[in-house]
């Protein structure tokens, strides 16, 4: 099986749960806060590692409570940590998610130790980053660490021919279009698509059209997630529509995470990206029915029963 390196965030989720979001100035009650472990690259390390692939990490965390039981977490689901860095004069990331009754969330994230993983601190180590990547197949990345550190990260590995998959999550206005070259999959929701192309979109052709935009900057192919309508494929051959399976959502949390990580894993067992993105549905519509971010992800066994 080819092996995974996922390059990102480790955050504790603190979880709120509450009637409804509230709005600037309102105070709600709440019913239950929770701390969950999270954070974007983790949760995709996580998410491969349950399921039973090759993966090691490359992220951050300070030396305290909370990037302990990140890294126990992560150890449990199987994930290489070597690469982690325990800084210490850093706090580990922490995220405060509220959660209403309709499963919707809002997330703040406090960056920490993720934002301390630059370019500067990896490069201390540049030949152990240069042969973490050449002994791996496919690169993963998000967009919750320093945006130069996927720049530089992305450079050295599509040097060294890396299969290479962005989750450009959360999204930015302000990524050089020479990043996207060489890129083999993008894994934005409409609102990513959106404000990585700077153009709104709504309709099937609006989403498409905006696919096409990330096509022509140099990435292979797009795969748009849209909730509970499921995902749209484009790439310079085909627009494929993959519906969802329906399920009810009770918390929506890291189910993206769940379908980039779950694919990746999928394509790295030699699947087709068609077999692929049916696993990654499968995987991310039991993610949502459950509360939480790692807490949420379920085992291979429950995966492949969902796909029967
Ligand atoms: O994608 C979900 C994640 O986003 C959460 O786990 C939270 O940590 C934020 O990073």
């Amino acid at each position: 099986m080819k092996k995974i390196l996922v390059v990102g965030s480790l955050n504790m989720d603190c979880v709120v749960e509450t009637p409804h979001i509230p709005q600037a100035g309102e105070t709600v009650s709440g019913r239950t806060v929770s701390f969950i472990p999270g954070g974007k690259g983790a949760n995709q390390a996580y998410t491969a590692g349950r399921l039973g692939g090759r993966v090691k990490m490359l992220g951050a965390v300070g030396r305290d409570d909370f990037g302990q039981a990140l890294r126990d977490n992560l150890r449990e689901a199987g994930v290489d940590m070597s690469e982690i860095y325990v800084l210490e004069k850093e706090s580990t990331g922490q995220a405060f998610i509220t959660i209403d009754d309709t499963g919707e969330n809002s997330i703040i994230v406090i960056p920490g130790a993720n934002g301390a993983l630059t370019p500067e601190l990896i490069r201390q180590n540049e030949e152990d980053l240069i042969q973490m990547i050449e002994k791996s197949d496919i690169v993963v990345m998000q967009l919750e660490i320093p945006l130069e550190t996927v720049l530089y990260v992305k450079e050295l590995a599509a040097s060294l021919h890396k299969f290479i998959i962005i989750d450009p999550a959360p999204a930015l206005s302000n990524i050089p279009d020479d990043f996207w070259k060489g890129i083999d999959y993008i894994k934005p929701n409409e609102t990513e698509l959106s404000i990585l192309t700077g153009k709104h979109m709504k309709t099937h052709e609006e989403i498409i059209d905006g696919a096409r935009i990330m096509l022509e900057k140099g990435v292979k192919n797009v795969i748009v997630t849209l909730g509970g309508k499921g995902c749209m494929l484009v790439n310079h051959d085909l627009e494929q529509l993959f519906e969802a399976p329906r399920v009810k959502a009770v918390d929506t949390t890291a189910a993206g995470d769940c379908f980039t990580a779950a694919f990746a894993l999928a394509l790295a067992e030699g699947n087709s990206c068609f077999e692929a993105i049916v696993f990654g549905q499968a995987a991310s519509s039991i993610a949502v029915t459950r509360k939480g971010a790692q807490t949420s992800i379920p085992t291979r066994e429950e995966v492949m029963s969902a796909i029967k």
